[in-house]
């Protein structure tokens, strides 16, 4: 892989992941690995058509196949007391109520859950599952985006409420780009991707009592799972227990519910032995969820000094039937640039397909695809380098909230990732920098994201030995999260990161909401400050019952270092853990801190920001695209975590270059069907696709945000990576490709 670039001195600071080596080693258990006495397998049988009632299923065939408990379809399936709810909802429904498993006898999406089959071996389930036969009355389906875009609508929740950001905004005069002296207008299209992390979507159900349920389930959140679940079986939400201790990757699929893991939990009540479900990779295309097929269309305009004169950014997005989803597309366009005119409008079209959901840079990565291509455009026809033009229409204040920013290093960014990439070898003529056969092509793109928090506790507990344990109910989808806390609990304390465990990934320990948003380590980082410092404070107390340079000790100075408690600036003073325990006659010494935004951060407007520069080479003949390097800068508050921040800006390029060049989800419209359902047909990059990755951190501060000054990277590591490699295959080539993936067929052509 990649070189990895930190600041000086930081490198050496890096902790290694805390759970790697349970990870390589095969010890990390994931939801699916759970040895539970009893366990049963639950295979999922799919709907063949996209839309209509199932008229008959016959299931006798697949009852008496050997080793079966169950076969559960609408017809037998008891019936969850929260799926009644709602039940007519207004037209279209609002996001948040998931598809109703075996709920009645209809068909939204093609590869829709109609029945599971319960039995006493996975291959059983298997075999027995393809014995079970529908008869549907099949209605006319509506898939294909393209035909159907006059359907759009804007989304309920903002017809409900005019100050959704989802309304349409006009900043200044509307459409003003069209009065530019230098003006473009151009279409952009994003296909579906789909989720496709390691690890397939699994759940195992267990019912501990009647009203009792336990999960373990890949989810990105436990608390807002046990939520969910608590709420669909009107039970007591302490009575739903959700374990997620590893999670094999996930970007934005395990923040909502899915029909797979009701059917398991129905499935497990009726059959009265835990079942276990994993899905088909194949199922991962259908069921679980996808970044939305996204149509857009930019007007922009300048001066011919190359000063904005205003955006026009219009997107429509792909939604089911049966719930509403949708995504921030717009937002960049509102805050990144200062346009003093700046107009937006975001719809939905509900076809016949299953409910997207957000993917890695929800919204912003996709609309960033068209912003920062349009703006590489308009760069080109004013005949500026496109960082010059970025810099002239900077803005050190947030033009849509007229608010001052919480901190902005975007500067330093597009100075480095120059410098790096060799930037100065760029030629504004495209195809004119040639390597043998093929032209060389620089690009770049902008990236942000709000850098968001909420609210978590954190419970911590010093033993006598001196070793600290944490415990929090976030998960780690594989950021590195308890890599992370360790390292903010390491630096609270003074102490050494192999005497603290974080533990994680359990809704009975203290709040946190979801993984997701890029405020895992904003949130539960403040939580694991704040349960250091209360810690600090105990300790403190009782400590200066015995020494009194404690008392007047100022916290900071306080730390636990080999098995003491001792003061950074009084070497002489120190008391042994274990004695302290044993004076005060204490086993441990446990505090649960909770940690939550104030008013003051209201004040300020919030982003993390990114910027990619690629180098591709194109070979002219056979349209063959090498990313050949990419460097990556963030301006993403204070480094924590540096290793697995560096990662995870690895990660979001890689994701990056999947949608800028590979990844496309097709439907065969006359069935409503995919084609694309497995990991050849629909690639995602491999390591033959990804180049080096340089990644460079800003590294300064933003206490607004947070106490630890952080802002949050998982979002902007894949933001604008799609648009920098579009602008460097421009210039490579001048060919301007406004439909991802830029595939050999769309430069030969
Ligand atoms: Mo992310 S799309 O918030 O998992």
């Amino acid at each position: 892989m990649g070189k990895q670039l930190f600041s000086p001195g930081e490198k050496n600071k890096a902790l290694d992941r805390v759970d790697g080596r349970l990870k390589v080693t095969g010890a990390a258990k994931y939801s699916a690995e759970y040895q539970i006495p009893g366990l049963t397998y639950g295979v999922l049988v799919t709907s063949t058509i996209t839309k209509g009632r199932i008229k008959n299923i016959e299931t006798k065939a697949a009852e008496r196949a050997p080793g079966v408990l169950a076969v559960i379809s609408h017809v037998n399936s008891i019936k969850v007391p929260g799926f009644a709810d709602n039940e007519h909802p207004t037209e279209p429904p609002t996001g948040g109520r998931p598809l109703r498993a075996f709920h009645n006898d209809r068909v939204y999406f093609n590869g829709q859950p109609v029945a599971i089959v319960v039995a006493n071996s996975f291959e059983r389930a298997t075999y027995a599952a393809s014995l079970v036969k529908l008869q549907y009355d099949k209605e006319e389906h509506t898939t294909d985006f393209e035909a159907n875009t006059g359907k759009a609508v804007l989304p309920a929740q903002a017809k409900k409420n005019t100050d959704n950001p989802l309304n349409d905004y006009n900043r200044g005069e509307a459409d003003a780009y069209k009065t530019a002296a230098v003006k473009i207008e151009a279409e952009y299209v994003q296909p579906a991707e789909m989720h496709n992390p390691m690890e397939l979507q699994s759940i195992i159900a267990l019912w501990e009592a009647g009203d009792k349920l336990t999960i373990y389930d890949k989810v990105q959140g436990t608390k807002p799972t046990q939520n969910a679940f608590a709420k669909e079986w009107k039970i007591p939400l302490e009575n739903v227990k959700v374990i997620s201790k590893f999670v094999g990757g996930a970007f934005g699929n395990g923040l909502h519910n899915w029909p797979h893991e009701s059917a398991a939990i129905i499935a497990a009540k009726q059959v009265k032995r835990p079942v276990k479900v994993v899905i088909t990779r194949e199922q991962m295309f259908t069921m679980v969820g996808y970044r939305p097929r996204t149509w857009q269309k930019i007007g922009i305009g300048a001066t011919p000094d190359g000063k904005l004169v205003g955006i026009t950014h219009e997107a429509i997005g792909q939604t089911s039937s049966y719930e509403e989803f949708t995504e921030s597309t717009l937002q960049q366009t509102r805050m990144m640039y200062a346009a003093p005119n700046v107009s937006t409008r975001y719809r939905i079209l509900p076809l016949d397909v299953s409910t997207p959901i957000w993917m890695r840079g929800p919204g912003e990565a996709t609309g960033a695809f068209a912003l920062e291509s349009a703006v590489d455009e308009l760069a080109h026809a004013l005949h500026l380098d496109p960082i010059e033009f970025r810099l002239k229409n900077y803005t050190e204040t947030d033009p849509e909230k007229n608010l001052p920013w919480s901190t902005k290093f975007l500067k330093e960014c597009f100075t480095t990732g120059a410098e790096k990439i060799g930037w100065s070898k760029r030629k504004m003529e495209p195809g004119t920098v040639k390597a043998g056969e093929w032209l060389v092509g620089y690009g770049m793109g902008v990236g942000t994201f709000g850098a968001h928090r909420g609210t978590a506790a954190v419970r911590a507990k010093l033993s006598a030995d001196g070793n600290l344990l944490m415990q929090c109910a976030v998960t780690d989808i594989g950021p590195g999260t308890g890599t992370a806390m360790v390292q903010v609990a390491a630096t609270a304390l003074g102490m050494a990161p192999e005497k603290i465990t974080f533990d994680l990934g359990n809704s009975d320990y203290p709040m946190a909401g979801n993984q997701g948003g890029s405020s895992t380590v904003n949130t539960v980082g403040s939580a694991v400050q704040a349960a250091c410092k209360a810690l600090k404070q105990k300790l403190k107390d009782l400590a200066t019952k015995k020494e009194a340079a404690f008392g007047t000790a100022d916290a900071d100075n306080i730390i636990i270092k080999d098995g003491k408690l001792s003061l950074t600036d009084n070497s002489s003073v120190s008391i042994a853990i274990s004695d302290l325990f044993k004076q005060n006659n204490l086993p441990e010494i446990e505090v649960t801190e909770e940690s939550k935004p104030g008013e003051e951060a209201n004040k300020y407007s919030k982003y993390s920001f990114s910027i990619h520069f690629a180098e591709v080479h194109v070979h002219p003949k056979t349209g063959q695209i090498r990313v050949k390097k990419v460097v990556t800068c963030a301006d993403a508050g204070t480094i924590i975590s540096w290793k697995t921040a560096a990662n995870q800006m690895i990660g979001g390029v890689t994701g990056g270059i999947g949608m800028a060049l590979t990844e496309d989800a097709v439907m065969d419209h006359r069935y409503g069907r995919y084609v694309t359902k497995d990991l050849a047909d629909y690639h995602v990059p491999v390591h033959a696709d990804v180049p080096p990755i340089d990644v460079w951190f800003v590294n300064k501060p933003d206490y607004i945000v947070d106490p630890i000054g952080t802002k949050g990277l998982g979002e902007i590591a894949i933001i604008g990576v799609a648009p920098a490699i579009a602008n460097a295959i421009f210039n490579a080539t001048g060919k301007r490709i406004r439909e991802v993936p830029i595939t050999p067929d769309k430069i030969i052509i």
